[in-house]
């Protein structure tokens, strides 16, 4: 295939998408002083995912019911700021038009409502009693919310540095 062939193909796949009004619009909009919300929320249910995993590994290892106690808090405040996390994003998704228009975003949206659910069910699981919660199905819990939260975590990140949305163009 000769060169101006192959070129002419390149021009025949651009997609349809980049060129609908608003596509290159992805600078975050819900932040404080140009500071993103989600961003800023995100590390919060992150880090308290993987205290619930770490608090519930220290109560299988020392019987101390103080830990599967704190496991119940980390499991709680990990659902519910990771609620307000989602909220953050999902603002952002609905009101920046080029955003809400790229696939990737909608991937991070349903592994984040996953995400979410498991979080939720690691919580209310434990409400019943929290010490007999923990072995073995607290735990294995925990340690699967560790592995979606890397995975969204990561996702989220790639959706800033590789296709860098909800950043800001400078002045
Ligand atoms: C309804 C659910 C969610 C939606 C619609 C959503 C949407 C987004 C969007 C649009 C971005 C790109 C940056 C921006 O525009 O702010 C992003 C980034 C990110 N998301 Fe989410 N998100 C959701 C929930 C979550 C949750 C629950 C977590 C983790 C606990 C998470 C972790 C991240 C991370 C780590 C980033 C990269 C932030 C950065 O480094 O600046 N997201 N998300």
């Amino acid at each position: 295939m000769s060169d101006e062939m192959k070129q002419e193909r390149r021009e025949e796949l651009v997609d349809p998408i980049e060129e609908v009004p608003g596509y290159s619009e992805t600078e975050s909009r819900i932040g404080i002083w140009g500071h993103p919300l989600h961003a800023m929320s995100v590390s919060f249910p992150i880090a308290l995912t993987f205290c619930a995993l770490g608090a519930d590994g220290l109560y299988w290892l020392s019987g101390e019911t103080f830990w599967a106690l704190a496991a119940i808090w980390a499991a709680g405040t990990a659902f519910l700021f990771g609620l307000l996390a989602g909220v953050t994003g999902f603002a952002e998704m609905l009101l920046v038009s080029g955003i809400r228009m790229r696939a990737q975003v909608w991937t991070h949206f349903i592994i984040a409502v996953f995400l979410l659910s498991m979080l939720g069910a690691n919580w209310g699981y434990r409400l019943d009693g929290w010490e007999t919660a923990v072995l073995p199905y607290g735990i294995l819990l925990s340690g699967f919310n560790v592995c979606l939260v890397i995975a969204t975590g990561w996702h989220g990140g790639a959706l800033v540095f590789s296709h860098r949305l909800g950043t800001s163009k400078g002045n």
